[in-house]
């Protein structure tokens, strides 16, 4: 697939685009087959902290053991700490227990469907107000989390730093439910931070990052193909040089790993370990065991 980008995604197309691979390409999640706004609430405070398959372990257990504000809001905070163990953030836990309170005290048992009532409730921010309006209420209003940040500025370079107001723009005005996840799925699971996915994204011909960013993959390949800055071909050529002028009994590791890279630690042993054998595997050195090390020697 050509990675060649087009100048400004249109947005159309974009919109059309990423709907229909979030229909064949959705993961199956059970806060997705759920509009429960106390387990949508629940599933998106657990997912501002934790990866999707450690929450999916905890989400489970955590509805069953609570299965409503109601019920939250009976339990005792030690209870609560209890059932979110593993999940770290403890304060989150007790703020919605306190939140279960307020929502039965105050709104008779039911969550407000809109955003300006959900930011006043205890622990809940931008984006977990806009995630409950839209996936619990259905509410039309745009959503940025870390993953969307990072799929709008690579698809928007240069429209500010602020993905809400892009978030915002592109928003269609249907479908709002399936986009917005949709746009979390691409950044969770192809557009991700260290190793993006360009060739399987739907979008990568219209996103003017995808070429730097295969441009960047292949410069960071060459790096990896060397220490320091120096190619493999020079420390093979140096390690040739080294056993060359060793005697016949060869030398150790740490003795080679020394004498041709310049602060030879610990962490340059496995690197080490790779280039001896791909030498060896040339039919230029031989390895023979000497004690429980290794000695290497010129081939014979
Ligand atoms: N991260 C935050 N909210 C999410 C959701 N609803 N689905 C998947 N990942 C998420």
């Amino acid at each position: 697939m050509s990675l060649r980008p087009t100048v400004r995604p249109a947005t159309p197309q974009l919109r059309r685009r990423i709907l229909a691979w979030y229909q064949t390409n959705a993961r199956n999640l059970p806060w997705r087959k759920t509009k429960n706004p106390y387990r949508i609430l629940i599933s998106e405070v657990m997912l501002q902290q934790t990866q999707v398959t450690r929450v999916l372990e905890k989400y489970h257990r955590f509805i069953r053991r609570f299965t409503s504000f109601e019920v939250l809001a009976r339990a005792s905070a030690a209870e609560v700490i209890r059932a979110w163990s593993g999940m770290g953030y403890n304060n989150r836990s007790v703020r919605l227990r306190e939140l279960a309170r307020i929502v039965r005290d105050r709104f008779n048992g039911r969550l407000p469907s809109r955003v300006d009532e959900l930011l006043l409730l205890p622990g809940i921010g931008r984006y977990t107000a806009h995630a409950v309006a839209c996936f619990a209420f259905g509410q039309r209003v745009p959503l940025a989390d870390t993953n969307i940040a990072r799929v709008l500025a690579r698809l928007f370079p240069g429209e500010g730093p602020d993905p809400w107001s892009i978030a915002d723009r592109i928003l269609p005005r249907r479908h709002v439910y399936e986009w917005n996840q949709a746009l979390m799925e691409l950044g969770a699971t192809i557009c991700t931070a260290a190793r993006p996915k360009c060739t399987s994204c739907p979008v990568v011909r219209m996103c003017p990052s995808a070429f730097s960013i295969a441009a960047r993959k292949a410069t960071l390949h060459k790096k990896e193909r060397g220490r320091n800055g120096i190619p493999n071909r020079i420390y093979r050529g140096r390690i040739i040089e080294l056993l060359r002028k060793s005697n016949s009994r060869g030398r150790g590791l740490m003795d080679i790993g020394r004498g041709v890279k310049p602060n030879f630690s610990a962490a340059d042993h496995k690197w080490l370990v790779t280039l001896l054998a791909g030498l060896e595997r040339d039919g230029l050195i031989q390895s023979r065991n000497r004690g429980n090390s290794v000695v290497l020697r010129l081939a014979s």
